[in-house]
């Protein structure tokens, strides 16, 4: 299939650009380049052994969308492209409302005007919000995400439901992400967050590259195994092998909607995760035990059951395979694109 990857430059969409090309698939990318390097494209056209054609626009821009579906073939969409800071989100409602929905938006138009009707969109865990039992089973309700960047998720995910509803012919696969983290095995992509990472692994791989001098971990007065929180973290590579199988499921049901989450469904604590990255990093990650960072939620895991089952799908990368692959990257790359 020409399968269209909107935000393929981007972090999860450049790791799923390579296995989408290495499954066979013609992989474009659309990409505003606001949160991601051009450098990342060198890098993808290398792993591929192919080029990897590049639009430079912004999706919000429907008569640019409508050219790009107007002159391309394209028989499916993977829609990575939005912003997606949580915190970021509460200072700028309206810049991510705007920019996540009128993103899919503007796509959807085009799509169903040039006949396309495949959809993988990159949802998050986040919809879960603070009331739902863990494991995160996909039939939860009611989805409340407690941020603007998660209610952008809710509510796209909501669209997308209403317009699959109305018009059977979408073939549409929303998945659930739970924390991604890791990086290519051969080190040559990877996380590289703009200014302060405010997640976790990036900062800890910051401090072990010598980026940083301390990690802040917020809390550990939690409920949980050793008091800090603990997170469904799962390895970019089985999270990017997750689309082609969820690509190749839609492609071959007739159920206009269908959800996953993609997770371990197991949970790790922020001191493990410290431990495990010392271990494969050799270095040492000093901390401070600081407060609670408002919003978080003491533990988040995934039931991965559906996935399992549907997809065909495992997560078969260890919490110290993520951390072994992260280093390589980081080291390889200590300011990240900026390198290049
Ligand atoms: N943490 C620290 N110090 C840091 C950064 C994080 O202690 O410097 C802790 C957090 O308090 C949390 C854990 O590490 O307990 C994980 O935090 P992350 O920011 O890495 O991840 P979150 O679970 O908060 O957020 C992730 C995604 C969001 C998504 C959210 C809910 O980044 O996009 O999961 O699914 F919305």
């Amino acid at each position: 299939m020409r399968v269209l990857v909107s935000g393929g430059a981007g972090y999860i969409g450049s790791h799923t650009v390579v296995h989408l090309t290495a499954a066979g698939h013609d992989v474009l990318v659309v990409d505003n380049f606001g949160n991601a390097k051009p450098a990342v494209m060198a890098r993808l056209d290398a792993l591929t052994n192919t080029h990897i054609p590049v639009h430079a626009f912004d999706l919000t821009d429907r008569d640019k969308t409508e050219r790009l579906f107007a002159t391309e073939q394209v028989d499916a969409v993977v829609h990575f492209a939005g912003l997606k800071a949580v915190g970021d989100s509460v200072q700028r409602p309206l810049d991510y409302y705007e920019n996540n929905l009128q993103s899919t938006f503007s796509l959807l138009r085009a799509m169903r005007r040039h006949g396309c009707s495949t959809l993988v969109f990159s949802s998050s865990a986040t919809v879960y919000g603070d009331q739902a039992p863990l494991p995160y089973r996909e039939d939860y309700e009611p989805l409340q995400a407690n941020s603007p960047y998660g209610r952008t998720k809710v509510m796209i995910e909501t669209v997308l439901r209403d317009v699959a509803h109305i018009d059977p012919s979408w073939r549409i696969a929303v998945l659930r992400y739970f924390n991604p983290v890791g990086a290519h095995p051969s080190g040559a992509i990877g996380e590289d967050p703009q200014g302060i990472p405010n997640n976790l692994m990036p900062f800890i791989a910051q401090v072990a590259v010598g980026r940083r001098d301390r990690l802040r971990i917020f809390g550990d007065d939690y409920p949980t195994t050793d008091g800090t929180c603990e997170r469904d973290y799962i390895h970019v590579e089985d999270l990017a092998y997750g689309h082609v199988a969820a690509l190749n499921r839609i492609a071959s049901t007739d159920e206009p909607i269908r959800t996953w989450n993609l997770g371990t469904g197991r949970g790790t604590s922020v001191l493990e995760l410290v431990k495990a990255f010392e271990r494969a990093s050799g270095m040492p990650i000093p901390y401070d035990i600081v407060g609670r960072r408002t919003g978080d939620l003491p533990a988040s895991w995934a039931d991965p059951t559906r996935a399992n089952e549907e997809l065909g799908w495992v997560a078969t990368r260890t919490v110290d395979d993520m951390c072994a692959d992260t280093w390589r990257w980081q080291s390889q790359n200590p300011n990240g694109y900026e390198d290049v």
